[in-house]
């Protein structure tokens, strides 16, 4: 018997990667698949909750419960969050947003004609450090993806955007983090940190969500 303990909440999640547009064929982009966020959208409906995905591009097929809408920026993205976010209880951000834009996107497909170019990068809204200066009683859950200083990285995140949660992933580990189907996961908390054996997507969403209820009914 599956725990229905999510019923009458609403949760919005952030997932997959975001295309920052270089010409109008090129992009700066990310491996991330959008598998983390689909696993815990299936696992909050599964359990009765209300879900809004907000979507970088992916080739997945989500859940068909879930109220689904697609973007491709960081800066849609932001806006897509922005504007819906007051409609819900717990926002959980497991897209790897692109931390910069082209300054000029180009109308016309640049040429290769030099041996060198140079693109110049503007920096991208952080959508989670905005959401946690304004987030209320909401609790905001976000991830963490680092090569090194897993724990020292993800904890500078936690604090310096006021997320109640973070999950950290450590990327550098084989069959696990961007695209796979597993992940090896760290929750940090204000109050604790638990670390996890490498396991499915599917059954780390489920000890999140546990994770984010017992969070959830201490506020
Ligand atoms: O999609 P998959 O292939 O399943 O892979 C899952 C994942 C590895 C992408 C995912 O689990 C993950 O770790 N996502 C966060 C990636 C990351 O490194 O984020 P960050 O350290 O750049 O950002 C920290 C947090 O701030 C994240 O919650 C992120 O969504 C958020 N953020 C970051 C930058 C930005 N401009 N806006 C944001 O909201």
């Amino acid at each position: 018997m599956v725990k229905q303990d999510l019923s009458g909440l609403d949760i919005l999640i952030t997932s997959g990667p975001t295309q920052e547009a270089i010409d109008p064929v090129r992009y700066i982009s990310n491996h991330s698949s959008g598998k983390m966020g689909y696993a815990l959208a299936y696992e909050a409906l599964k359990r009765n909750a209300n879900v809004k995905v907000i979507s970088g591009p992916v080739s997945l097929s989500y859940p068909s419960k879930a109220n689904v809408v697609q973007v491709i920026s960081a800066l849609e993205m932001y806006n897509e969050v922005m504007s819906s976010y007051k409609d819900f209880d717990i926002i959980i951000m497991a897209a790897a947003v692109a931390d910069y834009r082209c300054a000029n996107i180009r109308d016309q497909k640049i040429k290769k004609n030099n041996e060198s170019l140079v693109l110049e990068l503007v920096k991208n809204p952080d959508i989670a450090k905005e959401i946690g200066k304004i987030k209320e009683n909401r609790l905001l859950i976000g991830f963490s993806a680092e090569t090194n200083d897993v724990i020292l990285n993800a904890t500078g995140k936690l604090n310096s955007k006021n997320m109640d949660m973070i999950i950290a992933n450590d990327v550098t580990v084989e069959n696990s983090g961007f695209g796979s189907n597993n992940n090896i996961i760290t929750i940090l908390r204000k109050d604790k940190c638990i670390k996890y054996p490498l396991l499915t997507k599917k059954e780390v969403s489920k000890y999140i969500i546990d994770e984010i209820m017992d969070l959830f009914f201490k506020r």
